[in-house]
């Protein structure tokens, strides 16, 4: 974590009028969704039953899961975790599962404005959707609508990033306007992602957001224009094992360290190699990181390299713990609720 990207981020969200609550996926971290809280968070968004889990414990009492809760033994953990905290929300897009939620637990509905993962579509879809929903569960738990624009990963330069971040606003003002009109009370428009959250301006008339990968931020966040390499924090650091060619090292960072996802269009490699800008991360193996450059690679057996990975969420998901360095001290913290249970 950087905590200067946590307080610009609260900073954003409080001049803009919104509620943060960051998805904590990014980071698992009880350590890092306190600091978070203590900077002005509402709470924290959790993709799976684990995190919030983790975070209530933590003593965060305001959750939002934002995936659908199917299948008994998430209802079950589900219960418990409703008995826990103050205030929880699931985010759906089925009608049907509504009635298997337990009492207290309110509905965020998921509206898709591009993507295209979850969610109803904008408009006429999502209002005959939350007809249904408000008849069979009561208009009581139904809280509002929530979206992640997280077709701005897709975009090739900054206007398509903002055109994302226009659908993910505008797509839910406007489908919470046909809801109004039809007398159903919307209190919550919540959006969300990193590199929408950089074009926030565009965000009138919603009511919270939950950008999550901002905390570290990544060679994803550089790459689309969202964060500046001096604002990522999270490296991992690996060892130079073999040059075996004028213009190759291999390190001992592969798959198993760094993720294989690359997702945004442009990227140059597995992660930035940082202090070496003439190096690229070109290939993963399991264990093995392959470097290249143009010219001699200027790496020595033995030397360390700090890389900057593309995707900082499932990064930290393969390490079973971070360590943090602070100008007063360091020290290792673990990746709390790490894993899918
Ligand atoms: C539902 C939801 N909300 C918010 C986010 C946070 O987006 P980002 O990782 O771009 O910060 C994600 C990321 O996957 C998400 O799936």
């Amino acid at each position: 974590m950087r905590e200067r990207n946590v307080r610009r981020m609260q900073e954003s969200a409080n001049s803009h009028g919104l509620r943060l609550r960051p998805h904590a996926k990014t980071h698992k971290s009880a350590f890092v969704a306190l600091r978070q809280m203590a900077h002005g968070a509402v709470g924290v968004t959790a993709a799976t039953l684990q995190e919030a889990e983790v975070f209530a414990g933590a003593g965060v009492g305001d959750l939002l899961i934002a995936h659908p809760p199917v299948g008994e033994p998430k209802l079950r953990r589900l219960r418990a975790l409703a008995a826990d905290v103050d205030r929880l929300a699931v985010a759906i897009d089925t009608v049907e599962l509504a009635e298997y939620l337990p009492a207290g637990v309110e509905i965020l509905w998921e509206v898709d404005t591009g993507l295209h993962r979850l969610g109803t579509a904008v408009g006429e879809p999502t209002l005959e959707a939350v007809k249904r929903l408000v008849a069979n569960a009561g208009a009581d738990r139904f809280r509002g609508l929530m979206t992640h624009g997280g077709h701005a990963y897709r975009a090739t330069n900054d206007a398509e990033v903002v055109a994302a971040a226009e659908d993910e606003s505008h797509g839910l003002v406007e489908t919470a306007s046909l809801l109004r009109g039809a007398g159903i009370a919307v209190r919550e428009l919540s959006i969300g992602s990193t590199p929408t959250a950089h074009h926030v301006e565009v965000a009138r008339g919603v009511t919270e957001m939950r950008p999550g990968t901002y905390v570290y931020g990544d060679a994803n966040q550089v790459q689309l224009g969202s964060q500046a390499l001096e604002d990522c924090a999270l490296a991992v650091i690996a060892t130079v094992v073999s040059t075996p060619e004028r213009a190759r090292a291999v390190i001992d960072a592969g798959s198993k360290a760094l993720p294989s996802d690359l997702r945004v269009a442009g990227l140059n490699g597995y992660g930035i190699v940082l202090g070496h800008p003439g190096l690229k991360l070109d290939r993963l193996s399991e264990e093995h990181g392959v470097l290249i450059s143009d010219g001699p690679i200027g790496l020595r057996v033995g030397d360390r390299v700090a890389i900057i990975p593309a995707h900082a969420c499932t990064t930290v998901n393969l390490h079973p713990a971070l360590l943090v360095v602070a100008d007063s001290e360091s020290r290792w913290e673990p990746v709390d609720a790490r894993g899918w249970r």
